[in-house]
């Protein structure tokens, strides 16, 4: 349960609530990926994402599906899963507030209290910043409405600091453009006038 709320949460952005919510309805397997619907309950435009088959994430989100007792009476994706047991009772949001804490916890994390449910979604944004994509990118997988909270994840995404301090510390992009420039000073002019 654990796992799979780490994997849909991260590759979603997820809310505490939209994975408490979210029902098997809303999750599609082709087989190469899932299809994972969250439902936006005051616009009702969903947000959608897809799960691709990384590391043996599809294998997980299966297995636990496969374990999901065949009488529940309801569709909620998350139950409890228990000394190797699936219960049908759904997981609440105090649980799945805790998953970031959990794994905090097994990877030996300092101030484990601070992994709080939100996590999940700041690091889904964060890791997407950090690879060096653009505001409009995050803002719309995380369903942002303002520009603000997608600029500030950007803003202080280490590939923004890296660059920065690349131009610091080392000057690539300066000394690029001086030469370039220098290039440019000592080409003859070939009757070009623009
Ligand atoms: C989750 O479901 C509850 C109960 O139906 C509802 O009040 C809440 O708005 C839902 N949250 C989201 C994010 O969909
Ligand atoms: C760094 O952050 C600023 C402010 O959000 C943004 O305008 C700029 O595009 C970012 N640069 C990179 C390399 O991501």
């Amino acid at each position: 349960m654990i796992k799979v709320g780490l994997i849909l949460g991260i590759a979603g952005a997820c809310r505490t609530d939209e994975l408490v919510n979210l029902t098997v309805d809303d999750i599609e397997d082709v087989g190469s990926s899932l299809i994972v619907k969250i439902p936006n309950t005051k616009t009702n435009i969903p947000r959608i994402f897809v799960v691709t088959d990384v590391g043996n994430m599809l294998e997980l989100f299966r297995k636990y599906l496969s374990l999901r007792p065949p009488h529940v009476k309801h569709k909620r994706l998350f139950l409890y899963y228990k000394a190797g047991k699936c219960s049908s009772q759904p997981v609440g949001k105090n649980t799945m507030g805790k998953i970031p804490n959990v794994v905090a916890s097994y990877l030996k994390l300092p101030d484990v209290a601070c992994y709080t449910g939100h996590c999940l979604r700041r690091s889904s944004a964060t890791l997407l910043a950090d690879v060096g994509v653009d505001i409009t990118t995050i803002k719309r997988h995380a369903g942002w409405k303002s520009t603000t909270v997608a600029e500030g994840y950007v803003e202080n995404s280490i590939e923004n600091k890296t660059k920065i301090a690349n131009q610091v510390l080392v000057g690539t992009t300066a000394s690029a453009t001086t030469k370039t420039v220098n290039k440019l000073i000592s080409t003859p002019d070939r009757g070009k006038k623009t």
